[in-house]
């Protein structure tokens, strides 16, 4: 009966986990097992509890983000990146290599510069819209976080904004969109791997024998679009190495930094750059993992700017102080220095409404966890509900 109850619930409940999470909380207390599919995870709901799990310990036994399972196969992950990869020395190059590269100055100041344009872009199409006419903020910021990350991560334009606008206002004033000269698809990317984030959430929901029988169109689909996504992917990475072997000018978002990144200082087998395969799903997760948590936190932020207008008052007077008259100027790393006030309304926001509600962890070897004794490779769930 509880079984069917929790069904229900969670099937009510499937859009907002962590109300579920919440629900079950109440019910049952702050450890208790949860099955999405057949994968069963034990979920924490205690600050305390959670402590272990998130040791920052290179000894830890909670590295893994996840199991090893059939379905990574389906998707081309088995092995590969970060978030999926449940090979622990591979794991932890990767993860360095990707910590090292976005924490260099490069990978900041690209943001810094193609960020602002993006905006003013943004600005553009609000402006032409018009005062009067109202607008979904949620969905444009979303168009502009696809934008900045693509362009950040592989330094390609998907037109996300654009295409909005285009959907948005009468056929005279729809812009033009250059096709990419690397692929074509590429402009249609965004929507590729937005499909693609979707179709991770039916394979990892739906059983294989009905994903394979009742669901069998929808599972082809996820096959097709697995692999337009590598061949795109792909496309980009080649074209990317050529023109650093061809010492071209290359933006330093993070496909370039990803190749090009110094391996020098870590040991053993894995000092060697990474390859394709690994590169392409770094890139994936960066991509999928950048752009709704960013757009979601901006979202909070103006949310609570509405809210608290004397915060806002602050805020616009330490922005005012450092560009004084010169407000479209481009933004430097200095003034971001300067801006701390506008970093703990970030800070503040983000702790008010955590965009991120839950992690993961998988135990590799058998431990002892809240007086109970759990064998390896149990899945835990830090929930923040
Ligand atoms: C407000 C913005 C963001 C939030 C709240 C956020 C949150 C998170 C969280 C909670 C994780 C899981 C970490 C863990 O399990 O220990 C994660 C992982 C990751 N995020 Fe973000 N993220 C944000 C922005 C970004 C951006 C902009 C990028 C890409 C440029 C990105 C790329 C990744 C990648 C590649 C991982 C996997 C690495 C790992 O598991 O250690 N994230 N993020």
């Amino acid at each position: 009966m509880s079984l069917i109850n929790d069904f229900f619930l969670a099937k009510i409940k499937l859009c907002d986990v962590t109300l579920w999470y919440k629900l079950l909380q109440n019910k049952y207390g702050d450890i208790f097992e949860t099955y999405i599919g057949s994968f069963r995870r034990i979920v924490l709901s205690r600050a305390d509890y959670v402590e272990k799990l998130m040791s920052p310990s290179t000894k830890t036994n909670y590295v893994l983000r996840t199991e090893q399972m059939p379905e990574y196969d389906e998707i081309n992950t088995t092995g590969k990146g970060i978030t999926f990869n449940t090979d622990i020395p591979t794991w932890r190059f990767n993860r360095q290599f990707f910590s090292q590269v976005v924490l260099t100055l490069s990978f900041s100041k690209e943001a810094l510069l193609s960020t602002p344009i993006l905006f003013n872009e943004l600005n553009g199409y609000w402006k032409e819209i018009g005062d009067d006419v109202p607008i979904d903020f949620a969905i444009w910021i979303h168009k502009f976080t696809t934008e900045a990350i693509f362009q950040l991560v592989v330094g390609v334009k998907v037109s996300a904004m654009t295409k909005y606008f285009n959907d948005n206002v009468e056929l005279s004033k729809r812009k033009y969109i250059e096709p990419s000269h690397i692929d074509e698809e590429i402009k249609n990317f965004d929507q590729i791997i937005d499909t693609r984030l979707r179709n991770t959430i039916f394979l990892f929901t739906v059983p294989a024998f009905l994903r394979q029988t009742i669901f069998k169109k929808r599972n082809d689909a996820m096959h097709e679009n697995r692999n337009m996504t590598q061949r795109i992917i792909t496309k980009i990475i080649d074209h990317r190495r050529k023109e650093i072997e061809d010492h071209k000018e290359v933006k330093s978002n993070l496909l370039t930094l990803l190749i090009t990144a110094n391996t020098e200082h870590v040991d053993g087998e894995y000092s060697k750059p990474l390859t394709n395969d690994h590169i392409s799903q770094i890139l994936i997760e960066a991509i999928t993992g950048g752009i709704d948590t960013t757009a979601n936190l901006l979202c909070f932020i103006v949310y609570h700017m509405a809210h608290y207008p004397n915060v806002l008052a602050r805020l616009r007077e330490e922005l005012n102080n450092i560009f004084g008259s010169e407000q479209n100027r481009q933004i430097t790393m200095e003034d971001l220095s300067k801006m701390h006030y506008t970093e703990a309304i970030i800070k503040e926001c983000s702790r008010l409404i955590n965009p991120s509600k839950m992690v993961q962890r998988n135990s590799s070897t058998k431990d002892t966890m809240i007086d109970r004794e759990w064998p390896a490779n149990t899945a835990f769930i830090g929930s923040n509900s």
